[in-house]
């Protein structure tokens, strides 16, 4: 069982640190005016900036997470606190750092700030009008095909019972449903991103996802982007609806 950071009742192991729109952009290989006039999920969207950042620029695009309590302090404190350990967890890989994207770790700490940020000083707002909701995979509070585009990014896959012994519930079949669970709420396309590959071999749960989705009416590419923090973890995974009824 994971042991749980008792301020949030998550696992203390998934950080809750997040990114922004520039960052976004590259992660998903996104173009935003196709989705103009679409609606855009963003789950998890933690600490980013992604959503309040889309909205500004006139996109409707709503963010989950299941750390958006009532509590902006605790946030606040968890948010800084995880831009500190990711930095420093980042810090004992350097000679893999790539630097496609952020100059330095401290480049990567500055984006970091800045988002947490922005999502705080929407954070408020986000909540009265909805566009921030607590919610956890893999049981969304949304109806059948609600978003046109949902995102998924440094969750899935990053953290499971494989990498980490404290994380038994993210085991094989919890990110299954939960990939099912994004398919359902969506109307048109799924990008997950990253989707890890070490040495040309996808990560086990991603080859069994693929497998298990053969079934099902999917157009689906694994595609290299221009996001990386470490070498070779560049890889986005595109599941494209064929159907959309
Ligand atoms: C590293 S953040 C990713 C934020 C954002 N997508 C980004 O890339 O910047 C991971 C998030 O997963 C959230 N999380 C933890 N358990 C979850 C669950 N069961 N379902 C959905 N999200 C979860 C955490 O609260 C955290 O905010």
């Amino acid at each position: 069982m994971a042991e749980k950071n008792t301020n949030f009742n998550l696992p203390k192991e998934v950080l809750f640190y997040g990114r922004t729109l520039p960052e976004y952009l590259k992660m998903f290989d996104l173009d935003l005016s196709i989705w103009k006039d679409g609606k855009v999920l963003d789950c998890p969207a933690g600490p980013a900036s992604f959503v309040e950042e889309a909205r500004q620029r006139g996109l409707d695009v709503v963010g989950c997470d299941p750390a958006y309590t009532d509590e902006l302090q605790l946030i606040i404190n968890k948010g800084n606190l995880d831009i500190d350990e990711t930095i420093k967890f980042s810090s004992q890989y350097l000679q893999l750092f790539s630097q496609k994207f952020y100059v330095s770790l401290e480049d990567m700490r500055q984006y970091a700030k800045l988002a947490l940020r922005s999502f705080v000083d929407s954070y408020i707002m986000g909540k009265q009008q909805k566009y921030y909701i607590q919610a956890s995979l893999p049981n969304l509070p949304f109806s059948n095909q609600s978003f046109d585009l949902v995102l998924s990014g440094n969750f899935l896959f990053i953290y499971s019972d494989l990498s980490n012994k404290n994380l038994q519930s993210f085991d094989y079949q919890f990110h299954k449903k939960a990939v099912l669970e994004l398919l359902r709420v969506c109307k048109k396309e799924v990008r997950i991103f990253p989707v890890p590959c070490i040495q040309g071999e996808l990560h086990k749960y991603v080859k069994n996802l693929l497998a298990d989705l053969e079934t099902q009416e999917l157009v689906v590419e694994l595609t290299p982007v221009e996001y990386e923090v470490f070498k070779g973890g560049n890889l986005m995974l595109r599941l494209i609806k064929r159907i959309n009824c």
